[in-house]
């Protein structure tokens, strides 16, 4: 669509699209070609990712799954008894949340009661794992504060945004760490231990029970709490990743065979046994190379905000090299790492601002462009978004068009609990994966729901059924075990 717009515009600004500017758009497009998936090609992507689902399910080849299929121990969406007043704390990216938050039963209603963000910095995204909980306990010390909350032993709901195998709801291992974080210490350990020990290390505060929740479950229990049918939870924001209530007699590295239970996908690791080789691009592999975690979540490197914008730069400063854009001039700022930022993605794509905001977004960055330059910029972002949103449709798709054939429907009716900077700020992304979603799954009706203030409440939400149980309050239990 967007390349008839600028073809257009190449009319418009008189420049003729029979001459110069029409071969420079061919040589652009065969540049772009790679990053444009048919729907065959989705169709296929789908298929081996339920291949490699169905790996991660089994007692016996999950060892060797790239898709990790996480049991969660949550073994239903919230019913609207639950209540209480909750901690959440909430860490998956380069800031960190402490929330309080109270659950109405009377009103079905889910209350963030206050919240403070923190950052967390560089050194210690990558510090030893001593100094990250020593920071997070930090900052939950500040907020009982500033809430006047220290005295009070609340239970903790704890979203951790990174692959855990699970072992109970407060025990939790990391598998390894995503999305820039690399602290020492940590990978292997449980993370619920390594929290408490910071607070003990403090002593001037303590917390309740702890509840484990990947942010994806959060998300589908948040949104659960508003439609019951809610029974998937995806982000697409500076990782990506998809929860879902899988039949407990596929789950099977758990005992038992009755009822369902959440699966946390960590569909981020797709491919990372190679199987995506075809669908690569020279600039995914580039950025695989230069990551910190290279090898390691293939699929998430393709989709998230953590890449999008690196893949962009590295494809403007290809065509520029080919002598395509800014009349072959690099700058400085295009040939360092990390300069164009995802979100300049977003603001290049808006409908009506957006070429104004690529003019400035390519000042900003020093180079020498011209109005084609500006809308061969925004090709390449609309290009390597796109590509985004349909491979997560693909994999979408993927979940449910298996939830439909585990329950021998013929039709699925179903809602996505969603978060995310990407799925939330990009103009056309949720347009353009749900549009994928209804080709690749045709006898699915999917509703997408945006999570409000999703992991930290449905942190709260998991705590409070786990210390409904606990406590004997006589609530569903909808945890499988701690209850
Ligand atoms: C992590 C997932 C998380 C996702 C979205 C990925 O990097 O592995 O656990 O759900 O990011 O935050």
């Amino acid at each position: 669509m967007l390349a008839a717009w600028w073809f257009r515009l190449c009319l418009q600004v008189n420049q003729g699209p029979f001459g110069s500017e029409l071969s420079l758009t061919l040589q652009v497009q065969k540049h772009l070609e790679p990053f444009r998936l048919s729907l065959e090609k989705l169709q296929d992507v789908s298929a081996r990712l339920r291949k490699d689902m169905i790996r991660g399910l089994g007692k016996h080849s999950h060892h060797r799954a790239s898709v990790k299929m996480l049991p969660t121990f949550v073994r239903a969406t919230p019913d609207g008894t639950e209540k209480g007043d909750f901690l959440a704390l909430d860490l998956g990216g380069t800031n960190f949340r402490v929330l309080h938050v109270r659950v109405l039963e009377e009103e079905q209603r889910v209350l963030k009661m206050d919240s403070q963000i923190c950052a967390i910095p560089q050194d210690i995204m990558l510090g030893t794992g001593e100094k990250l909980f020593d920071h997070i306990a930090a900052c939950l010390a500040e907020f009982l504060d500033s809430q006047k909350l220290r005295g009070q032993t609340l239970p903790l709901g704890f979203t951790f945004s990174f692959p855990c195998e699970q072992k109970e709801i407060d025990k939790s291992i990391l598998i390894r760490w995503t999305k820039g974080f690399n602290c020492s210490g940590v990978e292997g350990e449980d993370v619920v231990n390594l929290l408490k020990e910071a607070i003990h290390r403090r002593g001037d505060y303590d917390i309740s029970s702890v509840a484990m929740v990947n942010d994806t479950v959060g998300t589908m229990m948040s949104c659960g709490y508003r439609d019951q049918s809610c029974e998937i939870g995806m982000i697409i924001g500076t990782g990506t990743n998809a929860c879902y209530m899988e039949e407990m007699k596929n789950v099977k590295r758990v005992e038992g065979e009755d009822g369902r239970m959440c699966i946390n996908t960590e569909w981020g690791g797709f491919g990372d046994d190679g199987c995506l080789k075809d669908v690569l691009t020279e600039f995914d592999e580039e950025v695989d190379k230069t990551s910190i975690n290279p090898g390691v979540h293939t699929f998430e490197k393709m989709i998230s905000g953590m890449y999008l914008g690196e893949i962009v730069r590295l494809v403007l400063l290809k065509l520029t090299e080919e002598k395509l854009l800014f009349r072959g001039c690099p700058s400085e700022a295009l040939l360092t790492p990390g300069s164009f930022e995802t979100r300049f993605i977003s603001e290049i794509e808006e409908p009506d601002s957006g070429l104004e905001n690529a003019k400035k977004i390519l000042t900003k960055l020093d180079l020498d462009w011209d109005l084609v330059d500006a809308c061969v910029a925004r090709l390449v972002c609309d290009t390597v978004s796109s590509r985004s949103a349909r491979l997560c449709a693909a994999a979408l798709a993927t979940i449910v068009n298996r939830i439909r054939i585990n329950r021998g429907l013929d039709h699925l009716k179903t809602t996505v609990g969603v978060d995310g900077t990407v799925y939330r700020k990009h103009p056309n992304f949720s347009d353009e994966l749900q549009a994928a979603v209804r080709l690749l799954a045709p006898k699915c009706d999917v509703t997408f729901l945006i999570s409000e203030d999703g992991s930290g409440k449905g942190a709260a939400m998991v705590t409070a059924v786990a210390h409904v149980g606990a406590s004997g309050w006589g609530f569903a239990c909808v945890l499988g075990c701690a209850c």
